[in-house]
């Protein structure tokens, strides 16, 4: 990259190649895995007593999603379990990590666990091990019940210590059988973009709640490792899964800008969960919001716990600068804008749009951002393994139809991927404890504010006849993964 001072307290290592690797050979025990989420392939919204999310009632609420879509049928996942499944192992995937809809398994958020909702995981489980598939279970993958947020959803604290039963429940349930359990997804997006932009559900832009959402959220994911702890019979790992901010800077007050952004999107919850405490500045960049009385005693320590895995999902990265107060405001953070701010505290900092080249998201490639990612983690946390739980890119794919077989040639899906996964395999060189990789996405799905504008899958979905059609990506994908071995 080109821009003048980048701040990341890392070597820059952007424009030194362009990490176009092949060949290049990964750790024998390396996973390769793809990933998906409930509420954005299941469909069956209705169904065996599942009760509504806050993203049934946000994606139905006009004017909110691309189109008008939702998850109602989404790619009809639930009833297509067990073509999806052999799906996944005709592509020699060694792990899935899905989440579990909480919804379906306690339809209010509270009170007993629905035996249907049960049932379906556990057979996706089963099938997963039957096929020699790793099961990755991700506890809240954004599906809130909505129930809870009728009492205040992560803006209060009864949410978390509901989450704390629901995986009490869900582990009791499925405790010998899960090789990885991730809490959470994102919180960072939970917290931020469903309570201070507005770009997510529920929808809400008060900052306040959005800090509060951060600790509920963190909360949350101290509780449900101590309850599962409890209740599990075999020996899982533990882990979380964070979209840790890559932030450049540039401009005069570039470190106080990248500083103030790495606090709300990385520290915020790194601090409490690897550390045992909010970092103080951001506390200080944020009193004027709140002053924290939310966060009780004793909380830390319930939130600190060790994680036999950090889960790392990287799309792209971030540059900001201190805003002029003048010029109108940048907010190129790749997010929709819904009116609020995901930035509480620092609305001096602007976000500045990056040279591409981009995805269909708007999202700039850049696969060094990956590599300096993995090696900060590794400096500051230097015994921890990670793995990165979610890397893809959503292009406008087009089905070939000229052969004899349908076909997506999705050379630039393929690109992307690879060049990712160099950057992983050069940060494993440098010493990296790097223990897998998924893709994101295992087939198109329901991309949140975008409906099913955008494309992520290496199998494309057909929404009209739910056939699903392998593209090149995946073909490549699963020599790969049946390898360890990027294919030249
Ligand atoms: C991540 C989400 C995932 C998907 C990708 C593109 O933020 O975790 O569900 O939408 O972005």
């Amino acid at each position: 990259m080109t821009q003048g001072n980048t701040v990341t307290g890392n070597t820059v290592t952007q424009g030194t190649s362009d990490y176009r690797d092949g060949g290049l050979v990964f750790p024998a025990d390396f996973t390769f895995g793809s990933a998906t989420a409930s509420y954005q392939i299941e469909g069956a919204a209705n169904e065996d007593g599942r009760g509504a999310s806050i993203w049934d009632t946000f994606s139905h609420t006009p004017g909110t999603i691309t189109n008008g879509d939702t998850g109602d049928v989404a790619d009809d996942h639930y009833h297509r379990l067990e073509e999806d499944l052999d799906l996944m192992k005709s592509l020699n995937l060694q792990a899935y990590r899905f989440s579990i809809a909480w919804p379906r398994i306690q339809p209010t958020g509270r009170g007993p666990a629905n035996q249907a909702g049960l049932d379906f995981y556990s057979r996706l489980i089963d099938g997963l091990i039957a096929r020699g598939i790793r099961p990755v279970a991700t506890l809240y993958h954004w599906d809130l019940p909505q129930a809870l947020e009728d009492e205040g959803g992560w803006a209060v604290r009864s949410t978390a210590e509901a989450f704390g039963d629901y995986a009490s429940i869900v582990g009791t349930a499925f405790g010998g059988r899960i090789h990885t359990w991730t809490t959470l997804n994102e919180p960072w997006c939970s917290a931020y973009l469903g309570y201070g932009s507005g770009a997510h559900a529920p929808g809400l832009t008060d900052p306040e709640k959005a800090l509060k959402a951060v600790h509920h959220l963190n909360l949350a994911h101290g509780l449900a490792i101590t309850a599962l702890r409890k209740v599990v019979t075999n020996d899982p790992q533990y882990s979380v899964t964070l979209n840790l901010h890559v932030v450049l800077g540039e401009g005069t007050g570039a470190a106080d800008a990248v500083r103030q952004i790495e606090a709300l999107g990385n520290r915020a919850f790194t601090g409490p969960m690897l550390k045992g405490a909010y970092p103080a500045d951001l506390l200080e960049d944020t009193k004027e919001i709140t002053d924290w009385s939310f966060v009780q005693g004793g909380d830390l320590a319930v939130i600190n716990q060790p994680l036999d895995v950090l889960g790392v999902n990287y799309y792209s990265t971030n540059l900001v600068r201190l805003w002029d107060g003048v010029s109108p405001r940048q907010n190129a953070d790749g997010h929709k804008d819904a009116g609020g701010s995901p930035w509480p505290g620092a609305s001096r900092v602007e976000f500045v749009q990056q040279p591409g080249p981009y995805t269909e998201m708007g999202w700039n490639i850049e696969p060094s951002g990956l590599e300096e990612l993995l090696l900060a983690l590794h400096t500051e946390f230097p015994n921890q393994p990670m793995m990165i739980t979610e890397n893809g890119a959503a292009f406008d794919d087009t089905v070939d139809d000229s052969g004899e077989h349908a076909a997506v040639h999705d050379l630039d899906r393929i690109d992307y991927l690879r060049r990712h996964l160099t950057a992983a395999h050069r940060a494993v060189a440098q010493g990296v404890d790097l223990r897998g990789y998924f893709v994101w996405s295992l087939m198109d799905n329901f991309e949140w504010g975008y409906g099913y504008t955008k494309r992520f899958g290496i199998v494309r979905v057909d929404y009209d006849t739910q056939v699903r059609l392998p593209k090149d990506s995946a073909l490549w994908y699963a020599e790969l993964a049946s390898s360890n071995r990027l294919p030249d």
